[in-house]
């Protein structure tokens, strides 16, 4: 069996900064409030004069990824896209990004699964390396929250946390013993509608949506219990990295890199401050980007290896918690 290894990362966030200070504008919120509870001090929203999309982002990131790898378009073998807030209701933004690099007609598989979308699109890459089907496959994790988001107070709870942009990595396969050592996948669907957009759904379009003209209705905006979510979090992210370590027979104080979904900067110290791990044991980036769901942790990941702070032969720990819930983590020898 193969190993499979990060060979490029890349990154690409809309040039479009919101600050807090711009949502208070929209809604009764303020500066304070947001970074208190969440650490974020601004993040980037698509400004629909760009034509910026899932796609058109992802495929922006995907060629620095590539170029970053020393590699071509050509010399991809399949392509996994992780989001929340495709383009379109259907097809999966996979098969754009195989037009927009124009790529000959390989594979292209969408992922949800939502926060925890990157890990396990990292994974599913894993497999298809591992068992010698592919040689290189792009993950990207790409999200347009903006354009979703209910931007008056009735929103504030959900809208001042999420941010757009996009993350892609290149996985290659690799016959040393470097790569990635494990992923570890969960899921507990009883939660699904504590953090969910119900509507529209196929029991319910967008045509009698329309004809209901309901002020009152919220369902087609993003819903999420957020004391209820926050608690799930925080011990899930613990569980799913406590697993990645044990399963290698590491300690915390093994890890180089903790590179977790940015959620919230209060999870993430949170989780820091528990497992006892100290301020160069973890990226954050959220202050700058909010959470961008899927993308969050590519980017972030991307951020750290340009600021040389993922080095070769470090141990790199991925943890993504979200909506499901569902909840991951991958453990990387760089
Ligand atoms: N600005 C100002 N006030 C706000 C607000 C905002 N943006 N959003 C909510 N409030 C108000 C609420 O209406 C409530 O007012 P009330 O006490 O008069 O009813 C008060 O602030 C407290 O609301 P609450 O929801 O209890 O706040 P909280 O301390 O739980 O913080 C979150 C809210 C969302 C920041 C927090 O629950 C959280 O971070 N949860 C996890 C979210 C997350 O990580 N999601 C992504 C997972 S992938």
């Amino acid at each position: 069996m193969y190993t499979s290894r990060i060979a490029g990362l890349g990154h690409y966030v809309p040039d479009n900064v919101v600050t807090n200070e711009d949502l208070s504008k929209m809604m009764d919120t303020n500066d304070e409030w947001i970074i208190e509870r969440t650490g974020i001090k601004e993040r980037r929203w698509i400004d629909p004069k760009t034509g910026d999309s899932p796609s058109t982002m992802g495929t922006k990131a995907a060629r620095i990824a590539i170029k970053n790898a020393g590699l071509t378009p050509d010399d991809i073998d399949f392509i996994i896209f992780a989001t929340l807030s495709p383009d379109y209701y259907f097809p999966g933004p996979g098969v754009m990004v195989q037009e927009q690099l124009g790529i000959k007609e390989i594979g292209a598989l969408d992922v949800r699964n939502q926060c925890s979308g990157f890990v396990y699109s990292l994974s599913i890459a894993d497999q298809f390396i591992k068992t010698g089907m592919y040689q290189n496959i792009l993950v990207i994790g790409s999200e347009n929250h903006s354009g979703g988001l209910e931007k008056s107070t009735r929103g504030r709870g959900v809208t001042v946390i999420f941010g757009d942009g996009a993350g892609a990595a290149v996985i290659q396969r690799s016959e040393d013993s470097k790569g990635i050592l494990s992923t570890h996948l969960h899921s507990e669907g009883k939660h699904a509608e504590e953090l969910a957009l119900i509507g529209p759904n196929t029991g319910r379009w967008v045509p009698e949506i329309i004809s209901e003209d309901n002020p009152e209705d919220s369902s087609y905006y993003p819903h999420m219990n957020g004391n209820f979510v926050f608690k799930h979090a925080v011990t899930r992210f613990m569980e799913v990295i406590g697993e990645a370590l044990a399963t290698n027979n590491y300690k915390p104080e093994d890890i180089n890199l903790l590179v977790p979904h940015q959620a919230n900067l209060r999870i993430s110290q949170f989780v820091q401050a528990k497992m006892g791990l100290s301020d160069d044991q973890v990226f954050n980036n959220i202050m700058r980007y909010g959470n961008t769901t899927a993308a969050s942790i590519p980017i972030a990941m991307s951020e750290a290896w340009q600021e040389g702070k993922i080095k070769e032969g470090d141990l790199v720990c991925l943890a993504a918690f979200g909506s499901g819930f569902t909840w991951a983590s991958a453990l990387i020898r760089w």
